[in-house]
């Protein structure tokens, strides 16, 4: 999506070889108008694939989220994050590990809101290690549920995340795929490369 690529290089300042910081359109201030292209785009993306629901994990992930549910006429769900929780049983729960921030945390979903007739659209706005994307996916298999595809706004292809996805059968679509993080300088994975 050149529109976003194009304002990762703008705005997007490179912590450090592995971490991209785009607190200026989409982790703390956020650009609506960017998130609403998004939302067009993944829609786009997934328009004859019978997606009932969006699913994404909170905070980050509502943005593109709620504008990709709109534009597919959906409800838009997100995971809570909680640190520890007690067992509660209107819950599906998961754990996921970020090697990130090299803890733990729980996400959960309610029960009553993913059904065996739902199609999910995970949504997220990184993929590094997989490991968010993996946890939504757990709980929409809980809920005997479909995931149609997963659709990220920002992957870093240099890590794990895209590949362990693929692995387990997911389809995967990045609307921008980093390459590389090095000399502070971002680099795309060309159009097209698998
Ligand atoms: P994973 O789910 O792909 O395994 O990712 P990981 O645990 O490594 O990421 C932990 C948090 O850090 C996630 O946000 C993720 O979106 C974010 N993150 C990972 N790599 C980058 C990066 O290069 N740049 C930025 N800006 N964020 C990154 P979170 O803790 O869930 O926070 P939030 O959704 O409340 O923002
Ligand atoms: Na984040
Ligand atoms: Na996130």
């Amino acid at each position: 999506m050149e529109v976003l690529k194009r304002k990762i290089i703008e705005e997007g300042i490179v912590l450090n070889d592995q971490v991209l910081k785009v607190d200026n359109f989409l982790n703390h201030q956020i650009d609506a108008a960017l998130m609403l292209a998004i939302g067009q785009t993944f829609a786009k993306l997934f328009a004859e694939d019978g997606i009932t629901k969006v699913l994404t994990i909170e905070s980050s992930g509502i943005a593109p989220g709620v504008m990709t549910a709109m534009q597919l006429g959906v409800p838009l769900l997100f995971a809570r994050k909680r640190k520890s929780l007690t067992l509660q049983e209107d819950l599906y729960t998961e754990k996921v590990y970020s090697f990130t921030k090299m803890e733990e945390s729980e996400v959960t979903v309610s029960r009553k809101f993913l059904s065996p007739t739902d199609r999910i659209l995970i949504i997220d706005d990184f993929l590094a290690n997989g490991e968010a994307a993996l946890g939504m996916a757990r709980i929409v298999k809980q809920a005997g549920a479909d995931a149609a595809g997963i659709g990220i706004v920002i992957e870093k292809s240099f890590q794990p995340g895209r590949e362990k996805l693929l692995e387990q059968g997911y389809r995967v679509e990045s609307l921008a795929r980093i390459a590389s993080l090095t000399d502070n300088q971002v680099t795309f994975v060309p159009d097209g490369a698998g």
